[in-house]
């Protein structure tokens, strides 16, 4: 605080749901600045569990204005049904912004995510087919819909027929759907638009008077590093930069606002969807992490992928994002394995790398080159204090500080907002 971003150091799912609603309490504005209904970030508070994936984790405290800014990608119909089901579990989320820039997800988005993804076959990425990637290839193709555009039917009407002839010509002739009809379009968005209006506000202007009012605010990325457009393994990605270079751009404030970049890490890893993985259990381990970890995801209830913490990826997250600290989350997982590891470099082609390869292909082929660490064995989810973890679990989260080269101040070790330990 008092502007400080929280993302994901890994392939995401790391818990910075939880984080951030811990940091929440002491917010008055969280902001996410990319992805979409992609994310599923999980919140559990002491008798509730609640997974957001486009509503920022802020909306839980009543003294947060949480804001979806101009780098996310609204899907409407999503938005209020997840505004609904927060309603229902008594949360009040009236006081949700949403950017008059963000890009609209529309239904030919959805469709196209769909059958894209089953015609590449095996080369499919495994997205959440959520219209995430065709909503932002619109965006920069410039023939995207914008928030703002459904308060001008006129303009609304003119933009959707020329991209809809577009789209159309796409499904049918290029992936043999039917067509999608402009009416039926039309007509659901302009009903959103009255609905949607009482949200709608400059969010890049709000954001920057909380800043000048000296208010704590708080960017919440969705997904993580090595799933960024640019700095993750690309083709294997999400179309957005989670990375912190994302925030400003995505909120619309200077970079030189920015006081700290908070980089979520797992205490091992986890990935959903397809690429590259070098430290992947695929054995009795992995199996392990997933069943002790409830490793299921939150959008699409898939198995995530998991194996043992990858320290030249912290490290290079570490870089990437200019992170000034880590939060390590499910440390108590690993209380289950007698032996744990972690990646210190790869070896491939006759080459040891110690850096993030530049060819990717390195990262498909390599062996991880592990050191070992002795298990402590002992139950630590009751633990309350960073310095009542056995010697054990702190020499493993001080090495992960060696590695990564940024300090760990948060030490989480359950679901549950007590279950967290601040480091000093
Ligand atoms: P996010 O997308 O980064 O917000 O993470 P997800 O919510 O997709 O996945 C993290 C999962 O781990 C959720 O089920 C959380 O409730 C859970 N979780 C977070 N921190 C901890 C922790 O320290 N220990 C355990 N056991 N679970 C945790
Ligand atoms: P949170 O915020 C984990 C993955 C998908 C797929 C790739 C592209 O909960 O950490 P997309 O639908 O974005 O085009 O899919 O990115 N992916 C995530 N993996 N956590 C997420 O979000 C993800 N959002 C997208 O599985 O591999
Ligand atoms: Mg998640």
């Amino acid at each position: 605080m008092p502007a400080s971003v929280i993302l994901g150091a890994q392939w995401g799912d790391e818990g910075k749901g939880k984080i951030t609603d811990l940091l929440s309490e002491k917010a008055d504005v969280v902001v996410r600045y990319q992805g979409g209904n992609n994310a599923g970030h999980t919140i559990v508070t002491g008798t509730q569990k609640f997974a957001l994936s486009l509503i920022p984790s802020g909306v839980l405290y009543p003294t947060v204005t949480p804001v979806i800014g101009n780098g996310v990608v609204v899907d409407p119909k999503w938005f209020f049904e997840e505004m609904e089901t927060l309603v229902t579990k008594g949360i009040d989320p009236s006081r949700v912004k949403i950017s008059n820039n963000a890009h609209l997800i529309m239904p030919y988005h959805r469709k196209l995510d769909a059958v894209i993804e089953r015609y590449l076959g095996n080369s499919m990425i495994g997205t959440t087919k959520r219209g995430i990637g065709p909503a932002y290839t619109d965006k920069y193709s410039r023939t995207g819909i914008r928030v703002q555009d459904l308060f001008d039917e006129k303009i609304f009407r003119e933009k959707l027929e020329v991209v809809l002839k577009t789209k159309n010509q796409q499904l049918v002739k290029m992936y043999n759907q039917l067509p999608l009809d402009f009416n039926e379009i039309a007509d659901e968005y302009l009903d959103y638009a009255p609905r949607l209006k009482p949200y709608v506000a400059d969010t890049s202007l709000l954001v920057w008077e909380a800043l000048q009012d000296g208010k704590n605010v708080l960017f919440e990325g969705g997904q993580g590093t090595l799933l960024d457009v640019d700095h993750g393994t690309y083709p294997f990605v999400t179309s957005s930069n989670p990375t912190a270079g994302g925030a400003p751009v995505g909120i619309g404030i200077g970079p030189t606002m920015i006081d700290n970049v908070i980089g979520v890490a797992k205490a091992y890893i986890s990935r959903v969807g397809t690429g590259p993985f070098p430290t992947e259990q695929i054995n009795e381990i992995g199996d392990r992490m997933i069943d002790i970890g409830g490793e299921y995801g939150v959008v699409t209830g898939r198995r995530r992928r998991c194996g043992w913490l990858d320290a030249v990826a912290l490290r290079y997250a570490a870089r990437v994002n200019g992170l000034t600290e880590i939060a390590l989350t499910k440390l108590d997982i690993l209380s289950h394995f007698d032996t744990i590891k972690i990646a210190t470099a790869y070896e491939a082609e006759g080459e040891t790398f110690t850096e993030m390869p530049r060819q990717q292909r390195v990262l498909h082929q390599c062996a991880p080159v592990y050191e070992e660490h002795e298990g402590w064995g002992d139950d630590i989810t009751k633990v309350t204090k960073y310095e009542d973890l056995p010697q054990l679990a702190r020499d493993y989260v001080e090495r992960i500080e060696d590695l990564a080269g940024v300090p760990i101040r948060t030490v989480s070790v359950g679901p549950g907002r007590i279950a967290t330990l601040t480091k000093e």
